[in-house]
């Protein structure tokens, strides 16, 4: 059921857990995502970022495609179509897509820039019944060619900016995307603790959720974390899983070549990734 993403991060606010956010890349990866979730009866976000989107043709392409998957399989969990790391002219494009949910990242503008643009972004999403993510601090790292500085949020930005009436809100933490380097020297519980404070309860982000320990998850998750991203995760598991069956040689047998044959093992892989965040996430069985 397509949905935008209030009630289901309100909702894990209060039963302290976190909805995964499983960023798609092709058919295999949307279809992986939302029948795992509706095995596991949790709920889900589909994340998109705008790289994705043109890889996979366009974000009319994207909202199409999801939404006749949902529809067509016969989906009962909730699951929202977002935007991950809008910039305004992406925001607006999946607007007008059907997208049910934005994230405007005006991290990287003067803080008043981004106060104005996120709250003209939230009047938008709210005319057309959408949710809206926004950003304070920067994630460090690259999210498919959006580069953050890696800066941590300071609380009383992300008072204002949760003050202007945004769904929910992504703090930098020290968290990074991708893989975490060996000396990483963890997240910084002190300003999550602080945000959480004076964000009024409002379900907070937690981004780079590739490679964060569990504990770490958990805490994040104690202190008002309601929205944890993955995507790396997952295109490591299908790359190692069709790795393994181009080394076995199975392309080579049959019609091993077969791409309904050759991306199973990767589109299963990607499965197990997901199914394994719902379970640590705690959002198995919420839906
Ligand atoms: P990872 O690629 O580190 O899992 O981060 C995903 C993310 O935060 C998308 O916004």
């Amino acid at each position: 059921m397509i949905v935008n993403a209030k009630q289901m991060l309100e909702t894990a606010v209060k039963g302290k857990y976190a909805v995964a956010q499983i960023n798609i890349n092709n058919l295999e990866w949307a279809k992986a995502a939302i029948t795992t979730a509706q095995e596991q009866k949790s709920p889900l976000i589909v994340g998109v970022t705008g790289g994705a989107a043109r890889y996979m043709g366009s974000f009319n392409v994207v909202a199409a495609m999801v939404k006749a998957l949902d529809r067509d399989l016969g989906i009962t969990v909730p699951v929202a179509i977002h935007l991950d790391h809008g910039s305004y002219e992406e925001c607006l494009a999946c607007i007008e897509a059907g997208f049910t949910s934005i994230m405007f990242d005006g991290s990287h503008f003067p803080f008043e820039e981004n106060m104005k643009k996120t709250s003209e972004m939230i009047s938008l999403a709210r005319k057309n019944g959408m949710t809206i993510e926004a950003e304070v601090g920067a994630i460090g790292g690259e999210e498919d060619g959006v580069v953050g500085s890696g800066d941590i949020a300071d609380p009383e930005e992300c008072r204002k900016i949760a003050a202007l009436g945004v769904d929910f809100l992504a703090a930098g933490i020290g968290n990074i995307h991708g893989s975490y380097p060996a000396d990483w020297p963890g997240l910084d519980f002190d300003v999550l603790e602080q945000v959480s404070k004076v964000t009024g309860g409002i379900p907070l982000v937690l981004h780079g959720g590739t490679g964060i320990e569990e504990d770490m998850i958990k805490k994040a998750i104690s202190l008002g974390v309601a929205k944890i991203n993955v995507n790396t995760e997952c295109q490591l598991a299908f790359a190692a899983a069709t790795r393994e069956y181009i080394e076995a040689g199975l392309d080579k047998k049959d019609k091993g070549f077969d791409p309904r044959k050759l991306l199973a093992p990767g589109a299963a892989a990607i499965k197990k990734a997901v199914k394994d965040k719902f379970e640590l996430f705690g959002s198995v069985g919420k839906a």
